[in-house]
């Protein structure tokens, strides 16, 4: 489901209503929604009140319009009253949009009385964003890297996938010098980030999915022209586009991903991420309508 549910709210009450009744009641288990601000605190009252009365146990509001990007600061203007909206009717409220860890989700949940935060970009560049202060907060980026890699070559990840999220995790600085962009196999990587103790490991894993003898894009293009000299394009070109983004899975919704130029030149949104964060958000209240 898309934000395109935000403009036809009785659409938006039937199905919730019917998930309540279907699966939630069926089940046991609460059924919540997530949605983004609407342009005035009216509109958005309005709406909170009526998904409130659907027997929803929890609502996620992203503090951001659907007409916003996700680049622009998310506003929290209206965020107080769609806590209070919640907490009368004893719907469980959590903010998102632009939360940065734990510390800040807690000060902003008080600060506008809501019941918690939901974190998406900001947990892809460091997921120990969760950790407690108590617990040593949030590791630094070489911490999260070595553990990251760890659990990488576990569960034999996606090569492709792994590089996508470590260009998130480490500091831009540091994959210039240490060249992350040139990096072709988990071997490789973990050559360039020092982390040796984990190469026989990466070698073995590397084997397993076959990119052992990984080309990189200039390698590619060089054998491209080699083998095909005039340069005539693939007939497959557009599908091949399209196979791309299936291949990642991408889940995004409209709001969340407006289809700009340029927010279609921005890198490419794996499906683990999108899977880690529906998952998340069904351990909190499941499953959940995502608008
Ligand atoms: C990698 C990634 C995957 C996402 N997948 C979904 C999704 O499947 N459904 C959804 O409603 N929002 C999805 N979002 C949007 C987030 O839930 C969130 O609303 C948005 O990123 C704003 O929060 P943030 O500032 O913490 O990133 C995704 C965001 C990211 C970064």
């Amino acid at each position: 489901m898309g934000a395109a549910l935000l403009s036809t709210p009785d659409l938006l009450c039937n199905i919730l209503s019917s998930l309540v009744r279907e699966v939630g009641e069926k089940y046991e288990i609460g059924i919540s929604v997530k949605i983004r601000l609407l342009k005035t605190e009216e509109e958005t009252k309005t709406l909170v009140e009526r998904l409130c009365k659907t027997g929803i146990t929890g609502l996620t509001i992203h503090c951001r319009t659907r007409e916003m990007r996700k680049t622009e600061r998310a506003i929290r203007e209206q965020l107080k009253m769609v806590g209070d909206v919640c907490r009368e009717a004893g719907v469980a409220c959590l903010m998102n949009g632009d939360v940065d860890d734990r510390a800040h989700a807690e000060k902003l949940a008080s600060d506008y009385g809501v019941d918690g935060g939901m974190i998406a970009t900001a947990a892809e560049k460091n997921p120990s964003i969760f950790r407690p202060v108590s617990e040593g907060g949030p590791a630094g980026w070489k911490e999260v890297v070595r553990e990251y890699m760890i659990a990488a070559l576990d569960v034999e990840n996606r090569w492709g996938n792994t590089k996508f999220l470590l260009a998130q995790m480490m500091p831009g600085k540091e994959q210039g010098s240490r060249g992350l962009g040139q990096a072709r196999n988990y071997e490789h990587v973990c050559q360039i980030l020092d982390l040796d103790d984990l190469v026989e490991k990466a070698k073995g894993v590397d084997a397993l999915l076959g990119t052992t003898e990984r080309l990189t894009k200039a390698e590619q293009k060089a054998q491209a022209k080699a083998t095909n000299p005039q340069g005539q394009k693939s007939k497959q070109k557009g599908n091949g586009k399209r196979k791309g983004n299936e291949e990642r899975g991408h889940q995004e919704t409209a709001a969340d991903e407006p289809t700009t130029k340029r927010q279609k030149q921005e890198a490419p949104q794996p499906d683990a991420n999108a899977d880690y964060l529906t998952d998340l958000h069904q351990d909190i209240v499941a499953p959940a309508v995502v608008v």
